[in-house]
């Protein structure tokens, strides 16, 4: 809870951030993941990182700035990142776009592969948050792909800035709120209840791979190359025009020429690449390399 006061915001704890420091934080943190603060999102900096002053002890949000920014910097940016990162997901997140995907960018992708001699199909899930993402890929797989091209290899990677969603993410185990669009036939085949909770069954886990990416980190990015599909969905919200403009070019690098990038519901590539062909499906556009 915070207590708004005339002229700002006072965090439980005391400390409040100044203009001159939320410049320098969201600078700090631009740089780093491409993630922008507009002036507008003052407040949200301010109460998630107080919540890291408090857990370390920290006075004022100066002491943290000056923390980062000398020796011990390197080891306090996980923890800012996990706490700035916004982590909201759901299973079947955008159920039109899990359609297309099955019935017919899977299918033709399948078909142009094997025309190349190539069995093999890599997919990404490349802000995956808590892997509700690559898990409702990987049921959709197994579901609907495997049984009609049994001897295709598929490959699901999986990844995201944030190293406490992916700790969450290999465990599987989700509430009520994860799993509200999941159909009841997929609950049942999928998941084991327990109380409040609904643990994924191993089958599925077994097929995502989870790793640690950052997507403005070129040197990373250039090792994660040659995949069929790429997911970035609802992450692109969070960058400026030149922080999406620098991972959508470095997203392209990594798709085969002929593969899909899919963005959010209420994401565009409009005015920020035109390297890709938007094709529409029902509710849904994935973007080509041509
Ligand atoms: C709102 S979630 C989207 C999850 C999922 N793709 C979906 O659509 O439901 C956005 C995720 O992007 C991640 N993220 C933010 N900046 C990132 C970056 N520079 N590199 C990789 N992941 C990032 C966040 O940690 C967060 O988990």
């Amino acid at each position: 809870m915070s207590f708004v006061t005339q002229a700002r915001v006072i965090q439980p704890g005391g400390a409040s951030l100044s203009e001159g420091v939320f410049q320098q934080l969201r600078t700090y943190i631009y740089e780093r993941t491409g993630i922008f603060f507009a002036d507008n999102k003052k407040y949200l900096l301010e109460s998630r990182v107080s919540r890291r002053l408090l857990s370390l002890g920290v006075p004022s949000f100066e002491s943290y700035y000056r923390m980062l920014t000398n020796g011990q910097g390197s080891s306090e940016l996980v923890h800012l990142i996990n706490t700035v990162t916004i982590n909201e997901t759901f299973f079947f997140r955008n159920d039109f776009q899990f359609a297309a995907l099955q019935d017919t960018i899977l299918p033709e992708l399948i078909k142009k592969r094997r025309g190349e001699k190539i069995d093999r199909i890599r997919i990404w899930s490349a802000a995956c948050s808590t892997g509700e993402e690559p898990y409702t890929i990987a049921m959709v797989l197994k579901d609907k792909i495997i049984p009609r091209f049994p001897s295709l290899k598929l490959e699901i990677v999986a990844s995201d800035i944030n190293s406490h969603v992916l700790d969450v993410a290999r465990k599987g185990t989700y509430k009520e709120y994860a799993i509200r669009a999941v159909s009841e036939d997929y609950l049942r085949r999928y998941f084991v209840q327990d109380g409040d909770k609904f643990h994924l069954h191993d089958q599925i886990k077994k097929m995502v791979d989870f790793r640690q990416v950052n997507l403005f980190d070129r040197n990373t990015m250039r090792s994660m190359r040659r995949f069929d599909i790429i997911f970035a969905a609802n992450v692109l919200i969070y960058f400026d025009f030149n922080s999406k403009q620098a991972v959508i070019s470095s997203v392209y690098n990594s798709l085969n020429k002929g593969g899909y990038l899919l963005v959010g519901n209420s994401e565009t590539l409009y005015g920020v690449s035109q390297a890709f062909k938007p094709i529409h499906f029902e509710k849904a556009i994935a973007y080509r390399k041509e």
